[in-house]
């Protein structure tokens, strides 16, 4: 969704910000605007489309200034437009404001400025930001201050005192015109350290080709970054230190590095993602641990519930987590949409544990569910991808996976690395309730190891792929089969489909098949079934073969010997431990989903209407 950057330095800030803004065209956006102070003025560009849009802007060239904030808006309140792009100005044009999230209470908010006196051009909720940071300078308790920047901070304070909702907030103003002063709550902002130079940034990718070196803003903290310093207030100005953070990814990380898109990037890097994932977890022989959480055997077995909350791909993972952590761990396992989750009063108390899974850690969605769990009484963890993000500062517990950073919106090396984790995570469990066989485990963990060669061959093999991409790429509706956890990947194929392709699908349990949606099957209709369950083969082609009765064309993704041989297409992946089938019958349908978006001439990594992370509910 939005992105945020800002700059503060020697150099031209413009170059830097723009910059900033393409490294976060992933997140998905509508409009970019820019903001910089020159000669004691501040100078706005902005418009709706694409970030590169802005270097047509009149003036663009001619932005000189050292100090600058930058914007990439996803439309929530206005359409996307010139008027409604960030940066937005008060009506003395002294204070401009970026912002991403959402002001619950901007209607009343402005409501109070208009009988002030203030107009406004815009139709968004960030607009009353600037106005109420005029409005304090000028008449609140801090106007009678003699020193500006002393009143300029103020100002800043008293008027996201007065906000309700969320929002990663930047503001520059030519009463100071050297500073930033950042904010946040519920929405993520990191101030990169540089050499006689800062940055700030929503995301880490936009900045991390400048330093590795971060402070995360925590929530209802201020920031006022200079060129040379930066410093932390808490929310009533009281000055305190912070620790800088080295975050490890490589720059090139969030580079395409040759490849096409950062989706098929992102595919081939499954095998180093799931590598890194395990890391020193566990090796043959000895038990699993993590160096970041420690749980005890009274305190799993006190355990009685365990719920997996997440959304999107996120969720799909945690259904695999679903069969892993049942089938080794004997708890019962529910998995839920965090958007159902917080809205529907569930059952949960200190015996319950609850585990959130978020790549960006920044979900609105999920990040409310794990509050709503936390305050009935439950134990929180959170697996994430991004160190220090919302979800693992409020969570009890948080292991990370190690895929680096992700930039297509569909996600596909996050997927594999949470499925990894949470595989580990429940053997993990299973060691130290004692409730699995030693030897399964030590079998499970062989299968893990595995796996990075295994996720090779497939990728090896992906042309067979590309060519049943290209006979059906044209077709409006397509259909995923699979029973057990063969349904979480065929779910999971069919959101991959769906969100890069635009083509409708579905995806159901194969026994499901006779309750209605065989009724849209059809001569030429498209079915792909997934069969990795040596248990469930015959029952599975047997749908399969319910649906080739009535004329459908079939793609097979298997690593099992099939009964029969009239399919259009079988695709063999390698063996494994059947816990683990989903890490590697995905990647096929991971090509599958790139190569239709590319036949049909989409832009695979930046879908239409989607967002990265979605940080509004
Ligand atoms: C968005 C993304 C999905 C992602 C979901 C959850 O919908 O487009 O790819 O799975 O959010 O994101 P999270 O960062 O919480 O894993």
């Amino acid at each position: 969704m939005c992105g945020i950057v800002g700059y503060v330095g020697s150099q031209k800030a413009t170059p830097i910000l723009i910059d900033g803004l393409l490294a976060l065209e992933y997140r998905g956006y509508d409009s970019a605007g820019i903001a910089t102070i020159e000669n004691s003025t501040l100078k706005v560009l902005k418009d709706k489309g694409r970030v590169n849009n802005l270097y047509n802007l009149d003036g663009i060239n001619e932005l000189e200034g050292t100090v600058g904030i930058a914007h990439t808006r996803w439309a929530t309140h206005g359409q996307p437009s010139k008027l409604n792009s960030h940066p937005h100005m008060d009506n003395s044009n002294q204070f401009a404001v970026v912002h991403n999230g959402i002001i619950e209470n901007y209607a009343d908010l402005k409501k109070f400025l208009e009988t002030n006196n203030y107009k406004f051009f815009s139709e968004t909720d960030t607009e009353v930001i600037p106005n109420l940071i005029h409005y304090y300078y000028t008449n609140g308790p801090v106007s009678i201050l003699s020193d500006s920047k002393e009143r300029f901070l103020g100002a800043v304070k008293s008027a996201i005192y007065d906000l309700k909702g969320s929002y990663a907030i930047e503001v520059i103003s030519t009463i100071c015109p050297n500073e930033i002063i950042a904010v946040r709550k519920d929405s993520p902002l990191v101030i990169g350290k540089g050499d006689g130079e800062n940055y700030i940034a929503s995301d880490i990718p936009a900045i991390l080709k400048y330093t590795k070196d971060f402070y995360l803003l925590d929530d209802n903290e201020f920031a006022v970054i200079n060129k040379d310093s930066i410093k932390f207030f808490d929310n009533t100005l009281i000055e305190h230190n912070k620790a800088v953070k080295n975050i490890a990814w490589d720059a090139n990380a969030a580079s395409k590095d040759g490849y096409e898109d950062f989706m098929l990037k992102e595919i081939y890097e499954q095998p180093t993602a799931v590598r890194e994932t395990i890391g020193s977890r566990f090796y043959l022989g000895k038990k699993c641990s993590f160096d970041d959480i420690h749980i005890t055997k009274e305190y799993l077995q006190s355990v009685n519930k365990i719920f997996i909350i997440a959304c999107g791909t996120a969720m799909h993972a945690g259904l695999a987590g679903k069969y892993m952590i049942e089938h080794l761990c004997k708890i019962s396992t529910e998995v839920d949409a965090a958007s159902e989750f917080r809205y529907r009063n569930p059952i949960v108390d200190e015996h319950t544990l609850c585990i959130y899974i978020s790549q960006s850690g920044e979900t609105a969605d999920t990040i409310a569910a794990l509050k709503l769990a936390k305050s009935k009484g439950a134990k929180t963890l959170a697996i994430s991808n991004v160190i220090g993000s919302s979800i693992t500062r409020e969570a009890d517990y948080t292991i990370y996976t190690h895929a680096g950073p992700e930039i297509a919106v569909a996600s596909t090396k996050a997927y594999t690395s949470q499925v990894v984790l949470i595989a580990i995570l429940s053997m993990y469990f299973a060691e130290i309730l004692e409730s699995t066989s030693y030897a399964e485990i030590e079998e499970l963990k062989a299968s893990m190891v595995d796996l990075p060669s295994k996720i090779e061959q497939i990728l090896d093999d992906s042309s067979k792929i590309k060519d049943f991409a290209q006979m059906v790429y044209t077709e409006k509706d397509m259909f995923f089969l699979g029973r057990g956890i063969d349904y979480t990947v065929a779910l999971e194929s069919s959101l991959k489909l769906k969100e890069i392709s635009y083509i409708h699908s579905e995806a159901y349990a194969s026994g499901e098949l006779k309750h209605g949606p065989i009724a849209l099957i059809e001569n030429g209709v498209t079915v792909i079934g997934i069969i990795t369950n040596p248990q469930l083969v015959e029952k599975s082609v047997s749908n399969v073969q319910e649906v080739i009765s009535r004329g459908a064309k079939t793609l097979i993704i298997t690593n099992q010997i099939l009964p029969s041989s009239n399919f259009d297409y079988v695709f063999n992946i390698p063996n494994t431990h059947p816990l683990l089938s989903p890490i590697l019958s995905i990647i096929p349908m991971q090509l599958f989903a790139y190569y239709i978006s590319k036949f049909k001439g989409l832009d695979v990594d930046k879908p239409r209407n989607l967002a990265k992370s979605v940080t509004v509910e």
